[in-house]
């Protein structure tokens, strides 16, 4: 380990990264070891001089006091209205799908990702905006989706609580510029900060999704505890880095899907894509990212990811230990061909269902992987999380391109603004 960070090496890990069926070119795989080494050394001394901030945010005490203080401050609401998109709206979206709400917390509704009128018309009509807390969050404070919803929100709160709505608002931005910054600093709502030094896709474990979480009554301690506890597990997402990069440059997998197998996962996988997609696509490469969804996607896509072009990686996340099980009831008068299932778990059941396609896939040297998740708890959550963003920084090594801009992006959003004053 280089730098003065040394990352404690957990004596159990919740997530093991399995590529037995990845075809690695064990060459290829030694061939990149210098390039990894630098890697790692890039993203630690950026991390050290405080040029990139999310490696570190697992350590951020006083972050997490400032949320759990402003969450505490705010308890007497029973729903929190995320308003935010792409980077200020994924991270929330996959750990609240994944943890849902805890007991007496608020409830987390969510708007802003899209400009669909009749989405926002279903969100306001919907809502009880006496008891809603609104939290609007844009870094640059200015994302036509986002904030032309709030605009549309602000206004019904003044219609329904009086000149005391902005009681009703937190808006996390930029710490000193920007228009959200402004407006709130005017309007007098409570704030919270974006930190400069923390892009948008990798602020899943900042004040941008942390707050929303600690007011659902997640544990936001116990996701950082995860995270912290993955980071010291670097080589796994290293080599996940490696294997990924080396299907893409060496024999053309150019498509990377993520597969979860767990319901709780599904939303995890967007998050996932906008995260490969965003940060590795520039300068006319990138692979294009996924998002699947096992056992569902078996019946979807597996006929093309087994039998179409070989062009892809499949990566599933199989869930070693679900909360609840249920057992088929063994019946002797089931038909026939049901009465084999009596007796079987269906965790049983769907860890064979994983099993099987990844034996399909094998078979048909298509390259696949693992990443088992001892649980979907919130370490494990954090723990993913910072599996992908060591991965993701990782590969922007070697790709060669800077894993943490996103020009493509700028590009729409000025020409949006452009169209829409004409
Ligand atoms: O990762 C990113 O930088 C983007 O996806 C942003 O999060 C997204 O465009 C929203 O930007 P903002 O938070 O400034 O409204």
């Amino acid at each position: 380990m280089t730098g003065r960070y040394t990352f404690r090496i957990m004596p159990k890990t919740t997530l093991t990264y399995d590529d037995r069926n990845m075809f690695a070119d064990r060459a290829a795989l030694r061939g990149l070891r210098a390039k990894l080494k630098t890697a790692k050394k890039t993203i630690l001394d950026q991390a050290e001089s405080g040029e990139q901030g999310w490696l570190m945010l697992p350590e951020d005490t006083v972050m997490v006091k400032r949320i759990l203080a402003m969450a505490k401050d705010v308890s007497s609401f029973t729903t929190c209205l995320v308003i935010g998109i792409g980077g200020s709206d994924l991270g929330t979206r996959a750990v609240y799908s994944a943890l849902g709400s805890g007991k007496g917390a608020m409830a987390l509704r969510f708007a802003g990702a899209n400009t669909d009128p009749d989405e926002l018309h279903a969100v306001l009509e919907t809502l009880d905006l006496k008891k809603t807390l609104v939290n609007i969050i844009s870094k640059s404070g200015d994302t036509i989706e986002p904030m032309a919803t709030f605009l549309v929100v602000r206004e019904a709160l003044k219609k329904a609580v009086g000149k005391n709505y902005s009681r009703h608002v937190v808006a996390t931005t930029d710490e000193r510029t920007g228009t959200l910054r402004e407006m709130a600093d005017r309007e007098g709502f409570r704030t919270l900060p974006v930190p400069s030094n923390v892009g948008g896709r990798f602020s899943v474990l900042c004040d941008v999704s942390l707050f929303p979480l600690a007011c659902a009554g997640i544990d936001i301690r116990g996701l950082l505890k995860g995270a912290s506890a993955q980071r010291a597990e670097w080589t796994s997402a290293e080599r996940f880095a490696a294997l990924q990069y080396l299907a893409y440059a060496k024999r053309d997998r150019r498509i990377h899907v993520l597969m979860p197998y767990s319901e709780r996962l599904r939303e995890f996988g967007f998050w996932y894509r906008q995260l490969w997609a965003e940060s590795l696509g520039k300068d006319g490469k990138g692979p294009t990212p996924v998002a699947a969804i096992g056992a569902t996607d078996q019946h979807s896509q597996i006929q093309l990811y087994n039998d179409g072009p070989d062009d892809k990686t499949v990566t599933f996340i199989e869930v070693e230990a679900f909360d609840h099980d249920l057992r088929i009831p063994k019946d002797a008068h089931a038909p026939k061909k049901l009465r084999a299932l009596g007796g079987l778990s269906f965790e049983r059941i769907i860890h064979a269902e994983r099993e099987a396609t990844a034996i399909a896939l094998t078979a048909n040297t298509r390259a696949n992987g693992t990443i088992r998740l001892r649980n979907v708890s919130c370490e494990g959550l954090g723990a993913l999380i910072m599996f992908f963003e060591i991965a993701t920084a990782v590969s922007g090594v070697l790709y060669g391109i800077n894993a943490y801009d996103q020009p493509g992006v700028e590009a729409g959003k000025k020409a949006m603004h452009k169209l829409l004053r004409a």
